[in-house]
C-alpha cells in the first residue's frame, strides 16, 4: 500500500473557483493584469490530444500548441509511459561534474539528426536561456581567440529571440522591449526579408536577396565588432508569422562567413519539423555555428533548451585555464525528465514517419483552407510546413481579443497577433478536426470583417 505522503487527494475546484484563486495568487506573464476584470481567464481542468478542456468539459481545439511547444497532444500516452518510468530511475542530478544515460542518448540522437558538424550539445531550460548561452559563447570564443572586441550582435527586424535581458537586446518588438531598454546593450537590425514588405512585382527570392544585400552593407562596415548574427530561419514568428525564401540563409551564411561573424539560428519555435523537415536550416543547406532548440524538443511537456555548436567553437574553449572554459550554468541543465520527454518525442518522429505523415496533412489542410485563403478578408494567405498564416481586413482595432473570445465560443483556441491570424496546431490534428478549425475560423472572420 502507498505510504500517506504519496497520495494527493484530488481537490474539488470549479472553473469559478479556479479563476478567483489565480487571480489573487498567480501573475500570469505577458500580461496586463487588470485586462482581467474584463477578459476572464481560461480555466484548464486537463488536456487530450489537440484539446483542453475546462471543469464543465468545455473544450478548446489548441491552434497554437500552448505557445508553439506541443507536437503531438497532450497527455501524449507515449511521453508520459517514458516519464514514468524515468521517474522510477533519476529525476534530476546537476550536470557539472555528473553524466546520465538520457542527457547522452539525447545529444547522440541530436547530433545525427542536425545539419552535419553540430557535434557539441549545451543545455539550458527555456528558449530564452538558449539565446543567452548563444551570445555568451560566441562572444568568449572571439574573446580566447584573441579578438575581444566583437562583442556586438544583429538581428533582423522584427526578431524575437526571448525575453531576458541578453536576448531581449537582439529581439525587436517594442512592446517588450521599451519598458526595459535602459537595461539593455543596444544592438543593430537589419531589414527582414519577410516578404509582406516586398515591392509589387518583386519575388520573394528577390527581395530576400535585396535584404541580403542589406546585411552585406552592415557587415562590411561593422563586422569588426561583431560577434554573431542571430536569425529565426524560414520564419519570424512573434513577428507575425513572417515567411521568407530560404535564399537569404544561404546568402547569410556565406556573408557571415566571409566577414568573420558567427551564425546563429534560432531554432527554437521553427525546429522540430515545425517548417517541414526536422531543421528549418535544412531547406537552405546551411551549417550554422550555433542551432538553438526548445519548446517542442520535449513534445512540450517541460523546460529544455539546446545549443548545438562546431568542434571549432568547441575547441577555442578547450584548454587548462579555467577562464577559457565556457562558463555558464543553471540547476536544472540537462535535466533527466527533460531529455527522456525529448527522447520519446524523438521516438515518435521516428516511428510514425512524421516529416512525411505532415506533408500529407500540410497539402490536405491547403485543399481544405480554400476558402479562407480566397475570403475576401483575408490577405496574405501563407504556409510554411506545419504553420499557416494570413491578415484580416476587419474595421475592429481590437481585432486580437475579439478574435481570441469569439474563437473560445467556437472552441478554438486562437492567438492572433494584431489583424495577423495563425495556426501552429499540433502534428495529431485529425482530418476532422482541421475541416472543424477551417469551419469555424470562417464563421469568425466573417463575424469580425
Ligand atoms: C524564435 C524564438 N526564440 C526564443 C524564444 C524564447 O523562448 P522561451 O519563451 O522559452 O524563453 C521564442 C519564444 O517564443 C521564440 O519564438
Amino acid at each position: 500500500m502507498m505510504s500517506a505522503s504519496y497520495v494527493i487527494m484530488p481537490r474539488m475546484t470549479s472553473n469559478h473557483d479556479l479563476l478567483a484563486r489565480s487571480l489573487s495568487a498567480v501573475w500570469h506573464p505577458c500580461t496586463q493584469m487588470k485586462r482581467h476584470e474584463t477578459l476572464p481567464l481560461v480555466p484548464i481542468a486537463r488536456g487530450e490530444g489537440a484539446w483542453l478542456y475546462d471543469f464543465d468539459g468545455k473544450r478548446y481545439l489548441d491552434t497554437v500548441s500552448s505557445w508553439w511547444v506541443n507536437l503531438f497532444g497532450h497527455c501524449n500516452p507515449r511521453i508520459n509511459a517514458a516519464l514514468v518510468d524515468q521517474l522510477g530511475q533519476l529525476e534530476h542530478v546537476m550536470l557539472a561534474g555528473f553524466t546520465h544515460e538520457p542527457v547522452v542518448q539525447l545529444s547522440e540522437k541530436l547530433r545525427a539528426l542536425a545539419p552535419a558538424g553540430l557535434g557539441h550539445c549545451f543545455y539550458g531550460s527555456d528558449g530564452a536561456s538558449a539565446t543567452e548561452i548563444a551570445l555568451k559563447m560566441s562572444a568568449h570564443y572571439w574573446r580566447n581567440s584573441g579578438q575581444p572586441e566583437k562583442t556586438r550582435f544583429i538581428s533582423l527586424q522584427n526578431s524575437y529571440h526571448g525575453e531576458t535581458l541578453g536576448a531581449l537586446s537582439v529581439t525587436d518588438v517594442a512592446l517588450f522591449r521599451d519598458a526595459y531598454g535602459a537595461l539593455i546593450k543596444q544592438n543593430a537590425t537589419v531589414p527582414s526579408p519577410d516578404w509582406r514588405a516586398a515591392e509589387a512585382g518583386e519575388s520573394a527570392e528577390a527581395f530576400a536577396l535585396r535584404c541580403a544585400d542589406a546585411l552585406e552593407a552592415h557587415l562590411q562596415q561593422h563586422h569588426v565588432r561583431l560577434a554573431a548574427f542571430i536569425v529565426e530561419p524560414l520564419i519570424q514568428g512573434a513577428a507575425g508569422m513572417a515567411m521568407y525564401h530560404p535564399i537569404y540563409l544561404q546568402r547569410a551564411r556565406e556573408l557571415c562567413s566571409q566577414y568573420g561573424v558567427h551564425l546563429i539560428a534560432d531554432e527554437i519555435a521553427v525546429g522540430m519539423g515545425r517548417t517541414g523537415t526536422m531543421f528549418a536550416c535544412e531547406q537552405a543547406g546551411i551549417l550554422p555555428d550555433f542551432l538553438l532548440l526548445s519548446k517542442g524538443i520535449t513534445g512540450g511537456y517541460l523546460p529544455l533548451s539546446i545549443v548545438m555548436t562546431t568542434a571549432a567553437i568547441f575547441q577555442a574553449f578547450y584548454a587548462d585555464e579555467a577562464a577559457r572554459g565556457f562558463l555558464h550554468s543553471h540547476s536544472y541543465t540537462g535535466n533527466p525528465l527533460a531529455c527522456r520527454a525529448a527522447l520519446a518525442t524523438l521516438d515518435i518522429f521516428e516511428q510514425d514517419d512524421v516529416l512525411n505523415t505532415n506533408r500529407d496533412k500540410a497539402a490536405f489542410f491547403n485543399r481544405i483552407a480554400q476558402p479562407l485563403s480566397e475570403h475576401p478578408k483575408v490577405r496574405n494567405f501563407r504556409h510554411t510546413g506545419m504553420v499557416w498564416a494570413f491578415e484580416v481586413d476587419t474595421p475592429h482595432a481590437d481585432f486580437a481579443q475579439r478574435c481570441f473570445s469569439l474563437g473560445l465560443q467556437h472552441e478554438l483556441l486562437l492567438r492572433p497577433m494584431g489583424n495577423t491570424v495563425y495556426f501552429m496546431p499540433p502534428y495529431i490534428l485529425s482530418e476532422e478536426e482541421m475541416q472543424m478549425l477551417v469551419t469555424h475560423t470562417l464563421a469568425i472572420i466573417d463575424a469580425l470583417s
